[in-house]
């Protein structure tokens, strides 16, 4: 988490720096700082709080200079506060650094040097970074770097300007995501976490990678090792554009794209369904039949809503592929033994493709023999470059912190690949895949109708039961992941107490929290499970639970056993999670919103969570 923008050129430095915060700022929000070259001297300026709260403060007394570096802070050591935000300087103020990951023994470094004399004033463990850049300063600042992250444990992408290197950005990355924006005139160059941050300046780039450091300047850029060995790298193009990460008439980006999903899902299957053929063309698979044909296990790694897409394809793989499928979360997957070996394929889902979670269970399991592949959004990112192949999804920027279009998009990348394995291991016919594939093209016009015909009504039901403040979100087969997600959505961002959970298990516990107060929301499509969801229904509404249903357009039973219906399109049992994930968005969405919550921004959340 946290965000890093550094920028060398002839620009309102402050206004570029400024500019990459608001969209790094989904990274981390709770403070923001900027430290600019002036006249020789670092001038470093912070605030507690939003962004926002950092221009205010700017108004009226901005640094001007041609360098500078700026952070959004997502708070790991030491709680949020204007001394504990980025910039970090040194004991005199000559070196200024921004930075995100951990320092694992900072304690120890700090300890050392402060028994050398060197005086800290923030709780941070990225202080230390200063100090013993300091401590190894003897006028070049690049050495200064690399002799100091020698001592460093942990995980990083830092950027470091001193007063006595003029003109000069040095940044690394040790497991923190790092990227150089090239100037598209001459004269100027960026570092950032991520492509959003950069986007509006130029679609330019060099992927960092670990073990990497750079020294920009305004014409030059120069990637070494951390041992200070030349890299030779390839400019690697931007595909999304700056408008793709705006509001565009939205309150907020959430709602923007939830709506966006007909399009994100489109984009995913994109030229990968062959014409009419039972054929998949998926490029980067990277994964040969006879592979494929060997794995005896997959195993899914992720973090929190990608969990749950995965969820959905536990479900659709072993039904359709007859594969044994595992999901845990990564951050307990990384530390169980005998997971992996080298017939399990491991895939890796993740938006961001950044998080440290996911990351370390992959290398897990990578040690362990299992291949990988991810499922992600970023191009370039750790994710992908991790893994053996990737499916990209193609959603486009998703900027709220509660992921939506990446999760139905996740879900149909990886619907996708299950044909592809059934097709492969022979457990799916060609006729049933030409079926399965031709349903996967209708969904995403099912999930426009879905948002024309039924977001009203989704708006109503949201002020209907705005005061409930306990729900209870079930499902069952195919859907356990909607009502996980269902859970988490409403959670993250109305702050309202929600339970997701497999509906047969209710009678082993949640149905004692069953009263009058609570509300209960509850995917019951039409498919082998139907009869015992309605029976859990039934359950629910003998103790006075209220029920809104997710059931299919022309299911007149349901009716009976629940208090309200949200409708959405038929389609195969094996699909429909695509579709009855959007009412879960959008009700989360519309209550959150009721109850005047920031939506974009939940308190204590970050949208890229790249420290464990
Ligand atoms: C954070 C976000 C979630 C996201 C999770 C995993 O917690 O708030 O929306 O599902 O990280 O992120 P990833 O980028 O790996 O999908």
């Amino acid at each position: 988490m946290c965000g890093i923008m550094g920028y060398l050129g002839e620009r309102d430095t402050v206004e570029v720096l400024l500019e990459g915060l608001r969209r790094l700022e989904y990274r981390g929000y709770d403070s923001a700082g900027v430290a600019v070259l002036v006249d020789g001297k670092v001038e470093v300026v912070k605030a507690k709080g939003k962004i926002s709260v950092l221009e205010e403060v700017l108004e009226g007394k901005k640094p001007e200079g041609s360098v500078g570096i700026a952070h959004t802070r997502w708070a790991t050591h030491g709680p949020p506060s204007k001394k504990n935000a980025h910039p970090h300087a040194d004991c005199k103020g000559h070196i200024a650094i921004v930075h995100n990951g951990i320092i694992e023994n900072y304690l120890e470094l700090r300890e050392k040097l402060q028994a050398e004399g060197h005086k800290f004033r923030s709780e941070t463990d990225t202080e230390t970074l200063a100090h013993l850049f300091e401590k190894y300063y003897d006028g070049d600042l690049e050495k200064a770097v690399r002799r100091g992250l020698k001592e460093v444990k942990g995980s990083y992408a830092v950027v470091a300007i001193s007063d006595r290197d003029p003109g000069v950005l040095i940044a690394a990355r040790q497991y923190s995501p790092l990227i150089v924006g090239l100037g598209e005139k001459p004269g100027e160059n960026f570092v950032a976490s991520d492509p959003s941050a950069i986007l509006s300046f130029t679609r330019k780039a060099y992927l960092i990678d670990n073990g990497e450091m750079v020294v920009l300047t305004r014409d030059r850029v120069e990637v070494k090792t951390l041992a200070g060995k030349a890299v030779k790298k390839s400019v690697f193009h931007i595909e999304w554009d700056a408008e793709m990460a705006e509001k565009g008439g939205h309150k907020h980006f959430m709602i923007k794209e939830i709506f966006e999903q007909p399009h994100a899902l489109r984009e995913t299957i994109g030229e990968r369904i062959a014409g009419g053929e039972a054929a998949l063309k998926l490029d980067r698979l990277n994964l040969t039949d006879a592979y494929l044909r060997r794995v005896k296990k997959v195993a899914i790694i992720a973090c929190g809503t990608a969990s749950y897409a995965g969820m959905a394809v536990q479900y659709a793989l072993e039904k359709l592929c007859g594969v044994p499928v595992m999901v845990d979360v990564a951050s307990e997957l990384q530390h169980r033994e005998c997971v992996f070996d080298k017939e399990t394929l491991g895939i890796a889902i993740s938006q961001s493709g950044e998080t440290a979670d996911t990351l370390q269970a992959m290398r897990m399991a990578r040690r362990q023999g299992a291949k990988l592949l991810a499922i992600t959004n970023v191009i370039g990112s750790s994710v992908a470059r991790e893994s053996n192949g990737v499916l990209y999804i193609h959603a486009g920027p998703e900027i709220g912190v509660a992921s939506t279009k990446a999760y139905t998009s996740q879900i149909m990348a990886m619907l996708l690949f299950c044909v592809h394995l059934g097709l492969v291991r022979g457990t799916i016919k060609p006729t049933a895949a030409r079926r399965l594939l031709r349903g996967m093209k209708r969904l995403p016009d099912q999930a426009e109708e879905f948002l024309e015909g039924e977001a009203a009504h989704v708006e109503e039901l949201a002020r209907k039961y705005k005061d409930v403040m306990r729900y209870l979100y079930l499902g069952r087969g195919a859907h356990y992941c909607t009502a996980m997600e269902g859970a988490l959505k409403i959670k993250e961002i109305a702050y309202l107490d929600a339970e997701g959970y497999a509906a047969g298990e209710m009678k082993h516990g949640p149905l004692a929290l069953v009263t009058e107060e609570v509300g209960v929301l509850s995917a019951v499509v039409e498919g082998p499970h139907y009869e015992k969801s309605i029976g859990n229904l039934q359950e629910i509404r003998a103790r006075g639970g209220k029920v809104i249903a997710v059931a299919n357009e022309g299911d007149e039973e349901i009716q009976k056993y629940a208090d309200d219906v949200i409708r959405i399109p038929k389609t195969e049992e094996v699909l429909s999670p695509v579709l009855a994930g959007i009412p879960m968005q959008l009700y989360a969405y519309y209550v959150a919103d009721l109850w005047d919550r920031e939506i974009d921004q939940p308190r204590n959340l970050a949208k890229s969570v790249t420290v464990e």
